[in-house]
């Protein structure tokens, strides 16, 4: 599919989705939503790719959040919409049955930093920022920030980002325990890329069912949620996978997985 606002392409076992709206640092509008929510599902149908990397056009901005043009305008019944439509579109970056890395090459705010939430993890450049400026524009995070955020790194430090909305450094970030790795920026793509190969070489389906256990059994009771991992962990001694991958350690070989 051919889209405006998007880049997708696929690289040994490796997909890369790039917002691209450079000339106004990468803002989600809501035709770029939609594209975004067609790419991830162009994604879902095509296995060649094992791990998706997110990441924005230019060396500026990953993605300055919502477009603030078109929020501008907007009364209660189109805000919600739209914030139903961020939503979704963040919920199908967290639900892909693949790891999603986001690679923040520049500012993350607002929906930018909601993306990158939405996905697995975040590695950044030196020269990121990430922050929830919403509440200087009179509102507040509309696409998961609000939820995600304390999560990812308590309320109390989420509460400061939301109710200051000021924005923070990768390495504050990093400190925080919103980020896994800060890169120069040169090296970002290089280094991301060199991760998501190695999780690519990992079980297919394994992954797929790691992916599911943490992020349901992260909002249930400790007891449900170890149980629940049983009875996913059992499901990989179904698969031609577990018994290749076992061998290949016996064999003291390279395992070959095929998804199965
Ligand atoms: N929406 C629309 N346009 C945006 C934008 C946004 N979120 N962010 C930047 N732009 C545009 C600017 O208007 C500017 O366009 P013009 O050249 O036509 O004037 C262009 O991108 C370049 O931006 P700046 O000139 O402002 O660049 P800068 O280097 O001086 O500042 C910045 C960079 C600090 C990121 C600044 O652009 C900024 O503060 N942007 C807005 C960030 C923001 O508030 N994001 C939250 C949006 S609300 C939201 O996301 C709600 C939600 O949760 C769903």
């Amino acid at each position: 599919m051919e889209f405006k606002n998007i880049l997708l392409s696929v690289d040994n076992e490796i997909g890369f989705l790039t917002i691209n709206r450079p000339k106004v640092l990468n803002a989600l509008n809501i035709e770029t939503l939609k594209e975004l929510q067609a790419a991830i599902q162009e994604v879902k149908g095509n296995p060649a790719v094992k791990v998706l990397i997110i990441t924005g056009a230019g060396e500026k901005a990953f993605v300055a959040g919502a477009d603030i043009q078109e929020m501008k305008e907007m009364n209660s019944i189109a805000a919600l919409t739209f914030s139903k439509l961020g939503h979704d579109t963040m919920k199908m970056i967290q639900d892909l049955d693949r790891p999603v890395i986001a690679a923040v090459n520049g500012f993350a705010l607002g929906g930018g930093s909601e993306i990158a939430l939405a996905c697995d993890f975040i590695y950044a450049s030196e020269n990121a920022r990430f922050g929830l400026p919403e509440v200087t524009l009179g509102v507040f995070p509309g696409f998961g920030g609000t939820q995600r955020l304390p999560r990812l790194i308590g309320k109390g430090m989420a509460k400061e980002l939301i109710m200051t909305g000021k924005m923070v450094s990768a390495q504050e970030a990093f400190q925080m325990g919103m980020v896994n790795r800060v890169l120069p920026q040169a090296s970002l793509m290089e280094e991301t890329k060199k991760v998501a190969t190695q999780i690519a070489g990992n079980g297919p389906i394994g992954l797929r069912l790691a992916k599911m256990v943490v992020n349901s059994g992260f909002d249930i009771d400790l007891a449900e949620a170890c149980s629940m991992e049983s009875m996913a962990f059992s499901l990989c001694f179904t698969t031609e996978d577990q018994k290749e991958g076992m061998k290949a350690f016996a064999e003291k070989r390279k395992p070959s997985f095929q998804g199965r």
